[in-house]
C-alpha cells in the first residue's frame, strides 16, 4: 500500500465513525457552515487547528501559510478574510503562531532561501526591525525566537486591523475581535499573547474615515 492510500483508507474509517456517533452528521454540515472563528495559522503540520482546539468540522474557518502572516497584497489571505468577515460573519479572528516555527528561525538567519521564500520571510525581518531594541537585548537564541514569534503574531493582528475589511465590520457591526495566540509544540498549550477588541483605534495613518 502506498502512503497516500493509507490516507484514503483512514478517511473511510473516519467517516464511518462519525456516522456511527451521529447518523445526521454529514447531512447537517452539507447544508450550512456557520463557524464563529477564522483561524490564521502556520502551515506547519504539527499545528492542526481543529485538533488542538477540540473543535469539529464546521466550527473554524481556516487559512494557513508559512509563519501565519497577514500581508496586505496577499489575495489569498484577503479573500479568506473577506469571505469570513462579510459572509460567514465570524465573531473572532485568531492569528495563531507557534514556538519552534521554521519560518521565524529562517528569518533570523542571513541565509539566502532564494527569491520566493526570501520575499515571504522579509515580512518577518520587518517585524524584527520594528522590535529590534527589545529583541537585540535577548541573548539566548531560543528565547529570542520565542519572543519574535509572539511579536510576529502581534504585528499580524495589527495588519488585520489595518484592512478596510476589518475596519468596516468594526464600524457597522462591532465585530470581530482579534486575537494573537502562540501554540507550544513542547506542551501542546496555546498562550494568548495579544488581543484587540472590535473598534480599537490604531495609528490614525491606517484608519479610514470614509468607510
Ligand atoms: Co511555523
Amino acid at each position: 500500500m502506498h502512503s497516500y492510500e493509507k490516507l484514503l483508507q483512514e478517511n473511510k474509517n473516519w467517516a464511518a465513525g462519525k456516522i456511527k456517533n451521529d447518523p445526521d452528521f454529514f447531512n447537517q454540515l452539507a447544508h450550512l457552515q456557520s463557524p464563529e472563528f477564522l483561524w490564521i495559522g502556520c502551515s506547519d503540520s504539527r499545528v492542526p487547528a481543529n485538533e488542538i482546539t477540540g473543535t469539529q468540522p464546521g466550527e473554524i474557518f481556516v487559512h494557513r501559510n508559512v509563519a501565519n502572516l497577514v500581508i496586505n497584497t496577499d489575495v489569498n489571505l484577503l479573500s479568506v478574510l473577506d469571505f469570513a468577515v462579510n459572509h460567514l460573519k465570524v465573531k473572532h479572528v485568531i492569528v495563531c503562531g507557534h514556538y519552534g516555527c521554521g519560518g521565524i528561525k529562517a528569518a533570523i538567519t542571513k541565509n539566502d532561501f532564494k527569491p520566493v521564500l526570501n520575499m515571504w520571510l522579509r515580512n518577518i525581518k520587518d517585524v524584527y526591525r520594528i522590535h529590534r531594541k527589545e529583541l537585540d537585548e535577548i541573548e539566548d537564541a531560543e528565547s529570542k525566537e520565542n519572543r519574535l514569534t509572539e511579536l510576529n503574531v502581534q504585528e499580524q493582528v495589527f495588519n488585520l486591523a489595518k484592512t478596510s475589511i476589518i475596519q468596516k465590520a468594526w464600524k457597522a457591526e462591532q465585530r470581530p475581535d482579534l486575537h494573537g495566540w502562540v501554540y507550544g509544540l513542547k506542551d501542546g498549550l496555546i498562550k494568548p499573547v495579544f488581543e484587540m477588541k472590535a473598534g480599537t483605534h490604531i495609528d490614525e495613518l491606517y484608519e479610514y474615515d470614509d468607510l
